[in-house]
């Protein structure tokens, strides 16, 4: 491991120093860290940020996927300056409420993807779908159903680290020695053809398969206790995994049959990132609950929102009227400088017209990829839109992983700083999701890099006889 690069973590400087003794950094390797420090970023302009020794990186993956506009949309802080002096806080408990909350809300019902009756705000992605679990339960007490409360997210499914979130997520490094996850949540297959396809069996074939063990899960747990199934459009964190043809056609059929809700989790997905307004419209989605957030303010500040469609808000207000107060909400509920932000990022969109932007670029995005397809270490190049995973496997035709240990996925990604990008590797799958706005020269760029991190890695594994 000592051959992992330190790309811009050159001399432990004093923010490096301080960094170590105070921070508890989220999703990180803590002992690493302890030894190698951060990548200090101090400014972003356009797709590109700056660390603090003045080395610019393309980001290529917008943050956390979320910072779709770019850096530097000065509109964006004016909107944040502009309503900081006018009511830089407020909430909308106990009746109150204020117009930068209330026109988000009109917006969100007026775009979204299906038919959705209002919206509940919250700060972030975990939040949203913590609030989206308790409105199933709210739901199914209000409808006199107290057995059908189960949950079903997917192997791979990502969809928040907050304990019921958390719970739905579907990766192992969230859960192990969290305790997680919570009792009632269960977890069906991921619908990653590649990876997982029996010998000889297509995509429909497959999708028929995992709409059939959805089916089985859910009678051998008793339909009567099920209430309601997570997904993301995309599954982002578990890998960029696109859904095979007809999955979302035959797990729809399966979840109607036995009168389970529909939660699609937009919050990557959601404003643009796969070339339609939400990944709903690309799949022919019919969901209950929308979560979205990220993309929302362009990840500018925290916000997030759960839309509901009209029969839960009629079992809200049956069941409020039954027991008095909706009590469920956060300070920070609508935050009229966020929402503020949030309306001018939808405005920007809309301006722009991000999904045409989106739809320009994104041949020039997957095409470049999978033409790394036939790299030596590249088992799979896979994505929509401006997402993209390119999968790295010690055998290419067997798809035989690297040992875990080997870190392959944090050599490139340390490769990928070192020529000037950075790209975040989940497990051993390198993601690609850059702003929106990127021009196609900078997705060469960016290609251009990735080809010369595998390459480096390429020779990093025969040196450490990985293969
Ligand atoms: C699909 C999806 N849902 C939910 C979340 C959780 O959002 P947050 O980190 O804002 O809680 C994420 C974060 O990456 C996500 O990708």
């Amino acid at each position: 491991m000592s051959e992992i690069p330190l790309s811009g973590r050159s001399q432990p400087n004093s923010a490096s120093r301080r960094d170590r003794e105070y921070v508890l950094h989220p999703m990180t390797e803590l002992n690493r860290h302890l030894d190698e420090g951060p990548l200090v970023i101090e400014r972003g302009e356009g797709v590109y940020v700056e660390d603090d020794e003045g080395r610019r990186y393309i980001e290529g993956v917008s943050g956390l996927w979320s910072i779709s506009l770019g850096f530097a949309q000065k509109r964006l802080a004016q909107a944040a300056w502009n309503q900081l002096n006018k009511l830089p806080s407020y909430h909308m408990f106990r009746f109150k409420s204020h117009n930068p909350g209330i026109e988000l809300a009109e917006r969100l019902i007026r775009i979204a993807p299906a038919p959705m009756s209002k919206v509940f705000f919250a700060n972030s992605g975990s939040e949203a779908n913590d609030t989206a679990i308790k409105l199933v339960w709210y739901y199914n007490n209000a409808l006199g159903r107290p057995r059908k409360k189960k949950i079903i997210g997917r192997k791979g499914g990502y969809h928040g680290v907050t304990i019921a979130a958390g719970s739905i997520t579907g990766l192992e490094r969230n859960h192990r020695d969290f305790d997680l996850p919570i009792p009632g949540v269960l977890h069906t297959d991921c619908p990653h053809h590649w990876r997982f396809c029996l010998p000889g069996e297509d995509e429909e074939a497959f999708a028929t398969r995992l709409a059939k063990n959805l089916e089985e899960l859910i009678i051998s747990e008793g339909p009567d206790t099920v209430a309601a199934f997570f997904a993301e459009p995309v599954m982002g964190s578990g890998g960029v995994i696109v859904p095979p043809r007809t999955y979302f056609e035959k797990v729809q059929a399966v979840l109607k049959k036995y009168d389970v809700l529909f939660v699609v989790d937009e919050v990557i997905c959601g404003f643009g990132r796969l070339g339609d307004m939400f990944g709903t419209a690309t799949y022919g989605l019919r969901p209950d609950m929308i979560t979205v957030a990220k993309g929302l303010s362009s990840g500018y500040l925290p916000i997030s929102a759960l839309m509901i469609s009209a029969p839960i808000w009629e079992a809200c207000l049956a069941e409020s009227a039954k027991i008095g107060v909706f009590g469920h909400g956060f300070t920070y509920s609508g935050h009229p400088v966020c929402a503020a932000v949030a309306n001018e990022t939808l405005k920007l969109y809309d301006e722009i017209d991000i999904v045409a932007a989106v739809r320009q670029v994104a041949p020039v995005f997957l095409e470049g990829f999978r033409t790394l397809a036939d790299h030596p270490l590249v088992g799979e190049v896979r994505g929509a839109g401006l997402m993209a995973g390119i999968e790295l496997v010690r055998d290419k035709k067997t798809k035989e992983p690297f040992p875990p240990d080997a870190n392959i996925g944090l050599f490139i990604e340390r490769r990928c700083e070192a020529h000037g990008a950075i790209l975040r590797a989940l497990g051993d799958v390198l993601t690609a999701a850059p702003p929106l706005v990127i021009a196609a020269d900078q997705i060469r760029e960016l290609q251009r890099i990735v080809g010369a991190a595998l390459d480096d890695t390429l020779a990093f594994a025969r040196r450490a006889k990985l293969i």
